[in-house]
């Protein structure tokens, strides 16, 4: 079996579900439920016997070293974290909980586990730390995509914190030889993506009939990638991965923050159209812009492909059409989650933003 840590946020749901579909191989799921943790994100798994779901905390040493004693996985696959670079802009310490000193704690109960195991368990042993490609900063309108030797210039606390996560996994392999395997991605999006980021904030503000907030000018580029393309990119990592390495991830598929909400308004207009038949377009907004905004990312997934012959299987636009349509038939998780949280961070995020114009 494996552990997952932050199994019931945007990605690791996504994951387990999949990992379940394609592998069968048991998971036991070890999350905080933070306002980001979702356990309705699991809803079809929660009579599973392969799936066992621990509400816990990666910082609490005690409880994943008794995990780890229980159940004896075979790997470690590290989702949990705080994700999300507005947040850490208005309150940072969590991220340094979490991001950096959590990832230590998970690692230190690893390696007292792994260096337990007997030899060939040892071999066998996967840490694996999912990561993004924030850590590499921001790019120029015409510089080369990141690659794995990019150098490290993290410019928000979010992504600071995870680049000193990075840190502290190369540090594990190369000071004690854990087998550690680090991925950095683009941007995802699909299903159960939690509605503060760009993609479902958008879906679900039009059809509440909000504004659409458009931070500055709107022409920052980032790379798009399908959740399900991700956790596909994570379990070739897992599978076939050299120990010590890192690997880049991404959709190939630059866009700008305007044209990806012109996009959405386009086919919320097709799927969903507004009574009045005017486009969800005419709700853009453009707001002050986020503190010290990254102007552009993008990722060089070669190495992926060279090695482990993975690719995206989807397009933008397929995999933009599954996610409207998944919004659109599960409304019912939108509104659950849109708790008295939720509403109050809308206020802390976009009440103290000015409108200005285009
Ligand atoms: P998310 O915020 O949706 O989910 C994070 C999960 O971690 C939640 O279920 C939360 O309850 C759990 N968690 C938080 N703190 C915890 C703790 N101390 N102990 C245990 N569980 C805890 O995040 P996401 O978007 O699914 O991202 C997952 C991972 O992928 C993160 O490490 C993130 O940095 C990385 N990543 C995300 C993206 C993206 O576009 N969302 C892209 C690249 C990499
Ligand atoms: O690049 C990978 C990263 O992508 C992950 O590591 C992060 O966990 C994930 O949150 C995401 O970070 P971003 O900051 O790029 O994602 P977000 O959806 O918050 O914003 C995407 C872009 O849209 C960004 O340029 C900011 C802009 N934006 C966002 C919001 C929420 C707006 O213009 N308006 C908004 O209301």
């Amino acid at each position: 079996m494996i552990l997952v840590t932050g199994g019931a946020g945007f990605i690791g749901s996504n994951f387990v579900l999949d990992w379940l579909a394609q592998t069968g191989e048991p998971v036991v799921n070890l999350d905080k439920l933070t306002y980001a943790g979702n356990l309705g994100n699991l809803k079809s798994i929660r009579n599973d016997e392969r799936h066992h779901f621990v509400k816990g905390d990666i910082c609490d040493t005690a409880q994943v070293t008794a995990l780890l004693t229980i159940h004896q996985p075979r790997a470690i696959v590290h989702f949990a974290a705080e994700s999300h670079v507005d947040r850490s802009i208005h309150s940072p310490g969590s991220f340094i909980t979490t991001n950096v000193n959590g990832t230590f704690s998970l690692l230190e109960a690893a390696r007292a586990y792994w260096s337990g195991l007997g030899a060939a368990s040892r071999d066998a042993f996967r840490f694996l730390h999912v990561s993004t490609d924030e850590v590499y900063g921001s790019l120029g309108a015409d510089d080369a995509p990141f690659s794995e030797n990019t150098p490290y210039a993290p410019n928000s606390p979010y992504s600071a914190s995870k680049a000193g996560a990075d840190h502290l996994v190369r540090a594990y392999h190369h000071t004690y030889g854990l087998p550690t395997l680090t991925t950095n991605c683009s941007n995802n999006y699909g299903p159960y993506h939690f509605p503060e980021k760009l993609i479902p904030l958008m879906i679900t503000n039009a059809f509440a009939g909000k504004s659409l907030p458009i931070y500055g000018d709107g022409q920052q580029v980032r790379d798009w990638l399908y959740v399900g393309d991700h956790c596909t990119a994570i379990r070739r990592v897992l599978d076939d991965g050299r120990p010590g390495a890192t690997y880049n991830i991404g959709g190939w598929n630059e866009k700008a923050n305007l044209d990806v909400v012109h996009i959405l308004c386009d086919m919320l207009d097709e799927l969903a159209s507004r009574e009045d038949n005017k486009s969800y377009r005419t709700q853009i907004a453009y707001v002050t812009d986020r503190p010290g905004h990254d102007r552009r990312y993008a990722i060089d997934a070669r190495k992926i492909e060279r090695e482990l012959g993975w690719k995206p299987a989807e397009t933008f636009g397929s995999g933009i059409r599954k996610t409207v349509q998944w919004y659109l038939e599960n409304q019912q998780w939108v509104r659950d989650i849109q708790s008295g949280d939720y509403l109050k961070w809308l206020d802390q995020n976009y009440s103290g933003r000015e409108r200005v114009s285009a």
